[in-house]
């Protein structure tokens, strides 16, 4: 079956199978971004936006996408590079296989609470695992992107 919908603001029509998730096809798709850990909803690597909220693709069906909106870390790569500066001012960029589910995890933060505090960005973050850094540098890099924002809005 065919499915339509926008990927980081390209309308696409993709061929799926019934009980094919989302990540299965964006992979298929070359959206190499998008990576596979899990596989069962816990390690947050899969993360896409889907109607700018964040979601693991390996648990979505991807017929549910059908006339929806997906965006993966390409389609807020000025977002992400921002947040990759701060990542690297605070040695939060160790292997990068987290990059880009957390790039859109944050940035997804950043547009429902730019002002969130310390337990909101942890609460936020919950499904977000990594393996290298123990969160602290990221932590505290998370806080500095999102700080950036407030200044300049
Ligand atoms: S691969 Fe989807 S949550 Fe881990
Ligand atoms: S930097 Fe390696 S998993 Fe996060």
């Amino acid at each position: 079956m065919k499915i339509n919908l926008k990927i980081n603001g390209i309308s696409k029509i993709l061929e799926v199978e019934p009980g094919e998730f989302l990540l299965d096809v964006l992979r298929r798709n070359n959206y190499l971004s998008v990576r596979r850990g899990c596989d069962n909803s816990s390690c947050g690597v899969c993360t896409v936006l889907f109607d700018n909220k964040p979601v693991p693709s390996c648990s979505l069906l991807a017929v549910k996408a059908n006339n929806h909106e997906i965006t993966t870390v390409e389609g807020i790569q000025e977002e992400a590079n921002k947040l990759a500066k701060c990542f690297g001012e605070y040695g939060a960029d160790q292997c990068g296989f987290c990059n880009p589910s957390m790039a859109l995890t944050v940035y997804a933060l950043k547009q429902e609470n730019k002002n969130a505090t310390d337990e909101e960005i942890k609460e936020y973050l919950v499904g977000n695992l990594c393996r290298c850094t123990g969160y602290v540098s990221q932590h505290k890099a998370i806080k500095k992107y999102l700080g950036e924002k407030n200044e300049s809005s």
